[in-house]
């Protein structure tokens, strides 16, 4: 039976009525920028996290600028970001005019630490990056604690618990994460009605009323018919975050933490895993052996961010831990529909690889 990466389809399929009556409406009605459909979205987004306000955007990218931008961030001042992470974490900056700080992650969570992020610290830090890496929640309290506004890159942990607890954090609703929607999509979330309203006119070519532009800002917004599948989408994220949650129940059941390394929640935290990243020496290996299987796996991060080309200028932090997790992860199937079968099936694959390691099969 082959196991692919991840499974959008089979969660979808059910709502694929309603979601076509939605997309028709939209149609019908002729509002796609900004219309009831966005409104109503972020009304119920806000609702399910239990915060003031979301604000949607055109993708999870965008957020993380426009994060940025309301708290102030500009030319002269550093961000901190993990180097492990997916490359728009650390992209987002450089457009608000400040400069990427790179930082190391724990190596059992993959997520940033208070003590990482205070080794990273200048005396120009405006701002952390925090990233709930593959659902796992960064311990954004003890990175706040040091002093410095915290914008939490939630994009890969919708459904995660807890929710965001930083003064803003971002969402992503590309079509493969936990809550995806059927193009591009984001949202920047928030308490604080000052930084709403600074997102807001960010969002809107950096105008409060549409007459009058007083910053330069973006055209990032979410459209209405992503907004109306995400309406339909919502309020199956919290059964998709527990089959997500499921599924590394069954990897656990089935005895993956006795070949591979497990990923670790963070304290407190209960992911919802948007990818399910183990840890192990000789994954090209592993990976090419349960590929003979037809189990599905991904290196994700192979060359971190700071060894990336176009962050040459701000690269040159140490950062062993980052280095040895590029060469060290794997990314096995996950979804909200994982089976224990499946799960049996990854794991005795895995098994066979490691028995038969590909130079001698
Ligand atoms: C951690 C992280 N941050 C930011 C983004 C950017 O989101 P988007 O692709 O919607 O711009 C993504 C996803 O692609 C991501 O995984």
């Amino acid at each position: 039976m082959a196991v692919p990466l991840f499974d959008t389809r089979t969660p979808l399929a059910p709502l694929r009525p309603r979601i076509d009556a939605a997309i028709a409406e939209v149609l019908d009605g002729q509002r796609f920028i900004l219309g009831p459909n966005v409104a109503a979205f972020e009304d119920e987004f806000a609702a399910y996290l239990g915060c003031a306000h979301a604000i949607g955007v055109a993708n999870g990218t965008d957020a993380l600028t426009i994060a940025l931008r309301a708290l102030g961030v500009g030319p002269g001042d550093d961000v901190v970001v993990p180097s492990f992470t997916f490359y728009a974490s650390a992209e987002a900056i450089p457009p608000t005019g400040a400069r990427p700080v790179f930082c190391d992650v724990d190596p059992e969570t993959m997520c940033v630490t208070a003590e990482t992020v205070k080794a990273a610290l200048t005396p120009r830090t405006k701002a952390v990056i925090a990233v709930d890496l593959f659902g796992n929640v960064a311990p954004v309290g003890e990175i706040e604690a040091l002093g410095v506004p915290v914008v939490e890159d939630a994009a890969q942990a919708a459904g995660s618990r807890p929710g965001p607890r930083s003064a803003i954090a971002t969402y992503s609703f590309f079509p493969s994460k936990n809550l995806g929607c059927f193009g591009d999509g984001g949202a920047v979330v928030t308490d604080d009605s000052e930084l709403a309203d600074r997102v807001r006119m960010l969002r809107f070519h950096g105008s409060y009323d549409k007459v009058t532009y007083q910053h330069i800002g973006y055209n990032s917004r979410l459209d209405e018919i992503q907004a109306a599948i995400l309406r339909i989408l919502l309020p199956e994220l919290e059964g998709w975050a527990e089959g997500r949650r499921a599924a590394a129940g069954h990897y656990d059941a089935a005895g993956l933490g006795e070949l591979v390394t497990l990923p670790r929640p963070t304290e407190g935290c209960r992911p919802a895993w948007h990818l399910y990243v183990v840890r192990a020496q000789g994954i090209d290996e592993l990976a090419a052996g349960l590929g003979d299987a037809g189990v599905a796996s991904k290196v994700y991060y192979r060359t971190p961010v700071h060894r990336q080309p176009a962050m040459r200028e701000w690269g040159d932090a140490q950062l062993p831990v980052t280095d040895e997790l590029a060469a060290t992860h794997l990314a096995i199937p996950m979804s909200p529909v994982l089976t224990r079968a499946q799960a049996d099936e990854v794991v005795a694959a895995m098994r066979a690889a490691r028995r038969e390691p590909s130079s001698s099969r």
